[in-house]
């Protein structure tokens, strides 16, 4: 593997500090062969999901069944939950093949509004909804609206229009919502204050980045979010999908599965994680849950950077931030990833922006080394993010047999993260034994692409799907 370009060299950086910078480079660095093993594993974990008996992944079975075919057409709402931002979608559905027109706001989520109670949370929401539609149709005598909701956490569905919360993820703490079905107490929120509004189609961000994808690509066969949180959907067959014996559907029926692959090895067997990932576990409001996740997602990138280096300024072999005044870093939950990005970002000729950021954000001042210190550990923890999210998508591959595929990503990490497409791609190349492509124009068989908005879009487009199959009595 070629290490990111760099002029200059750590020639000027001490001994302990270049022992503490190997120590963190073997902890962090996952060669090719764990990678393979790492997919492997996730094949049969894949499979046992997707059984009766379930595994450790759930591979919640959504109910939405079927592509879109591009001529999909009406107007729809979609809300957007998803771990940072609250958003409500108009969207028009032309009939023009793969097109449509869409209005939007976003609403902060509050932070308190994570770890409250139910109530407070549905109220929000639906204050949110009520707020758009007072603004966008104001004075309108308006027919119920069908809505997509996207609801990205892990639930397992009977139909559609229901879905009960397996378990919070990203941080999410309210009370009174696992193991119930969300939607009850959405819509009476919403008829509280008479919103007119139909929920049609619960989904979750994965799915609808696979769908709104394959709007405009027929190639498209994954849809991954590589955020706040980190997963995947795809399309099986009924038939390949015990959990569903008994149900008197048609085998031949495609059905997309939600992996909530997050929940990769729970049970702790394969992953390498170090010391500072277990902290970040035990530390999170649902220890032993979303292993996965928490070695990748951008809610945790930043953390894991904060443990690191509080560490090594308590450690007494090593030198750093000596005699500073460390409060700020101490925060838990105070960097995130977009600090790490930052820091990437960074000509390495002199690191000023890192300089500059760390002095305002954390009231430290760094040497020459501490730079490139911290600079090395951004891109350890974000190589790493990047490789373990190449075996999901490669396992996914493997399981259906997929030799060639677009698979569509949305999310800040993907989007935003420096050099996380060319580290995912890197890692897809040396786990599946794909040759170095010759030239920038070479395409690799299987290509992780920016998705269409799958939580505006996608959520409309299944609504659109899941109306038509009402119509035709399929539902
Ligand atoms: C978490 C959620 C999952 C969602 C993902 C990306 O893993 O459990 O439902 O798809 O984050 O937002």
């Amino acid at each position: 593997r070629k290490p990111p370009s760099r002029k200059g060299s750590m020639a000027d950086v001490p001994r302990d500090l270049l022992d503490e910078i190997k120590r963190l480079e073997d902890m962090f660095t996952i060669p090719t062969d764990k990678l393979k093993a790492i997919t492997n594993h996730f094949v049969g974990e894949l499979t046992k999901g997707l059984t009766k008996e379930g595994g450790s992944i759930p591979m919640n079975v959504t109910w939405c069944m079927g592509y879109p075919t591009g001529y999909e057409t009406g107007t729809f709402l979609a809300l957007d939950m998803g771990g940072t931002n609250l958003r409500v979608c108009e969207i028009r559905l032309p009939e023009a093949k793969g097109e449509f027109d869409i209005i939007q706001s976003k609403y902060r989520m509050p932070e308190e509004l994570k770890t409250g109670n139910a109530d407070e949370l549905w109220g929000y929401i639906a204050d949110c909804l009520q707020q758009f539609i007072e603004y966008h149709h104001e004075g309108e005598e308006l027919e119920k609206l069908p809505l997509g909701f996207t609801f990205s956490y892990p639930a397992t569905q009977d139909a559609i229009d229901h879905g009960v919360l397996q378990r919070w993820t990203k941080g999410f703490d309210i009370d009174g919502v696992e193991g119930q079905d969300v939607v009850p107490p959405f819509e009476a929120a919403l008829k509280e204050r008479g919103v007119p509004i139909k929920l049609t189609a619960l989904i979750n961000d994965t799915t609808g980045t696979l769908i709104a994808s394959a709007y405009t690509d027929t190639d498209m066969k994954i849809g991954c979010i590589f955020g706040t949180g980190c997963n995947a959907a795809y399309m099986e067959n009924v038939g390949s999908i015990p959990k569903l014996e008994g149900m008197d559907l048609d085998p031949e029926l495609p059905m997309a599965i939600n992996c909530e692959w997050g929940a990769f090895d729970n049970e702790h067997v394969i992953l390498p994680r170090t010391p500072y990932d277990i902290i970040i576990d035990k530390e999170s409001p649902r220890p032993g849950q979303q292993a996965f996740e928490k070695m990748i997602a951008g809610l945790y990138l930043g953390e894991l950077f904060r443990l690191v280096l509080v560490d090594l300024h308590e450690n007494q072999n090593v030198k750093i931030f000596e005699g500073q005044d460390i409060k700020k870093l101490r925060k838990p939950y105070s960097l995130d990833s977009s600090f790490l990005s930052a820091i990437e970002e960074d000509p390495f000729e002199n690191l000023s922006n890192t300089q500059d950021l760390i002095q305002k954000e954390l009231d430290i001042k760094c040497s020459r080394a501490e730079l490139e210190l911290v600079r090395r550990l951004s891109e350890l923890i974000g190589t790493r993010a990047a490789r373990l999210s190449a075996c999901g998508v490669a396992a996914i591959c493997k399981k259906k047999g997929y030799e060639t595929a677009h698979v569509g990503a949305d999310g800040s990490v993907f989007n935003k993260y420096p050099h996380f497409k060319q580290r995912g791609a890197q890692a897809l190349r040396e786990i599946l034994d794909w040759p170095e492509p010759k030239s920038r124009k070479e395409k690799d068989p299987i290509e992780i692409m920016a998705a269409e908005d799958g939580s505006g879009v996608g959520a409309a487009l299944i609504a659109a799907l899941t109306l038509k199959r009402v119509q035709e009595g399929n539902l």
